[in-house]
């Protein structure tokens, strides 16, 4: 079968159901009645199943299901593995193939676009989830698509098709970066983040413990695992066992399961720790970002306070500095030592931060935003709700300066006018904005 069909049914589901091959993916003619009015049976039965499955489908967001819904996916063919191997295929000396996950992504989109202008061969991925906008998606896929990067639409939890990935490119390094991302988001459909950024990381893990040669493999943690601790700056030597959100346990769970597999079979593994980045092409559930709409739409923004009238700050990074910071630690990775999904030796195991080094008070954002966008904001001062959002971060990075060589060079002035810029002119002026 050079076709191959799939039907992700309810990836939030554990023990997801998955067909090879979807009845409804070719309507056929000669389908004689009996056929057709079996597989309608099917179909609105799986539904009925997994609606009632689902403990996200009553709530008014879109859940997994909804998500997806049931849309089929095809690859496999020839032509399909020619783009693969032309938009993986190495054009500098001394280049590296690289699988990005979460390519259509924010961070996924700017790293592509950087390891593709200096020869890298990149293989995006991505199952373009609609957890924000997926127009901005799509749109960040047709940028990649210009430089020459092909993305792959399809879930890390596809066990078949990263397994095929790699039968056709032996990807030297893995930049994985598809995520359930958001702090708040994890109230309303927690199992997106188990989903996502514990079966996902795993089922990752998996295909790439097996391949062969096994990739060098960087991984986007988060600056969140600091939870609630309240030494500053943090340091990648810390406590990280007491986190505020479930979306950080899931990155503090990630990095434990990366020892693990380091451990056992030898895949070298580097986690980063994003510190609250924000640039261009940027996540439309950030503050930043929903701050400049609301603005420009005279709409109100909450801005949090914490307890005794205590400052929100965060250590924001801009977009350029977080992608140098992901190269530096793509080139300074050592080989993973296991092969045949067997261990040879050890293998390096690193965590680095990648912050800013200024924390910024969240009202000095909004100041920057008003001079920017000369439009005054309508403050709504609120206390810091207890839901996983914390007081502040601040990122020591001496040891990512050592090792890596990384030293952030934008200021947030510098950084969010360059973000404002691009805003309106993706949304036209606020004409058009963001919904
Ligand atoms: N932006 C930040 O401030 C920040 C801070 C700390 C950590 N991080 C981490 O950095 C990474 C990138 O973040 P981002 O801001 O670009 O987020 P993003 O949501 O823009 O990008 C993640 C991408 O992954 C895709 N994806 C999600 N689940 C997937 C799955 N199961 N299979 C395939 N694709 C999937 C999404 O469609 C999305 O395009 C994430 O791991 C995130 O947790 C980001
Ligand atoms: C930053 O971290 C390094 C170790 O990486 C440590 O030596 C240094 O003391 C820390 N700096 C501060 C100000 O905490």
């Amino acid at each position: 079968m050079s076709q191959m069909k799939h039907i992700d049914n309810n990836p939030s589901t554990p023990g997801k159901c998955k067909m090879e091959k979807s009845p409804y993916s070719r309507p056929r003619l000669h389908y004689s009645l009996a056929k057709l009015t079996f597989w309608s049976f099917v179909f609105i039965g799986s539904i009925f199943f997994f609606f009632f499955r689902s403990p996200s489908s009553s709530s008014p967001v879109p859940s997994d299901l909804s998500r997806r819904s049931l849309r089929t996916s095809s690859y496999g063919g020839p032509a399909w593995e020619k783009r693969i191997r032309a938009s993986a295929k190495i054009r500098s000396r001394n280049g590296i193939s690289v699988l990005v996950t979460g390519a259509a992504g924010f961070v996924g989109t700017h790293v592509s676009t950087a390891l593709k202008r200096r020869g890298d061969g990149v293989l995006g991925l991505d199952n373009f989830n609609n957890y924000y906008d997926s127009l901005l998606k799509r749109a960040r896929q047709s940028l990649l698509e210009h430089t020459g990067v092909y993305i792959v639409e399809g879930d890390i939890n596809d066990a078949a098709l990263m397994k095929k990935l790699f039968d056709i490119v032996p990807f030297t390094h893995v930049m994985h970066l598809a995520a359930q991302a958001g702090v708040r988001y994890a109230m309303e459909n927690p199992s997106s983040y188990v989903h996502s950024n514990i079966a996902g990381l795993v089922s990752l893990f998996e295909v790439c413990k097996s391949a062969n040669p096994q990739p060098a493999i960087v991984w986007a943690s988060s600056s969140s695992v600091y939870g609630l601790n309240s030494k500053v700056p943090f340091s990648e030597r810390d406590r990280t066992d007491h986190p505020a959100s479930l979306y950080a346990a899931t990155k503090k769970a990630g990095e434990e399961i990366a020892h693990t597999y380091n451990h056992i079979y030898g895949l070298s593994l580097t986690g980063l720790r994003f510190f609250t980045v924000y640039g261009p092409w940027g996540r439309p559930d950030m503050a930043y970002f929903f701050f400049t709409r609301d603005i420009l739409k005279g709409k109100s923004i909450p801005i949090f306070e914490a307890a005794n009238h205590g400052t929100v700050a965060r250590d924001f990074t801009y977009i350029d500095d977080i992608v140098k910071g992901c190269l530096a630690a793509l080139d300074t990775a050592q080989k993973s030592t296991g092969s045949g999904g067997k261990k040879k030796g050890p293998a390096q195991l690193r965590v680095y931060n990648l912050g800013n080094t200024s924390p910024v008070p969240v009202s000095n954002l909004v100041s920057i935003l008003e001079r920017l966008l000369k439009v005054k904001a309508k403050r709504l001062i609120m206390k810091l709700p207890r839901n996983g959002d914390v007081q502040f971060t601040h990122a020591n990075i001496s040891l990512a300066q050592t090792e890596l060589g990384y030293k952030p060079t934008t200021d947030l002035q510098t950084g969010l006018k360059k973000f404002v810029q691009w805003y309106l002119r993706y949304y036209g002026n606020g004409k058009k904005s963001a919904q």
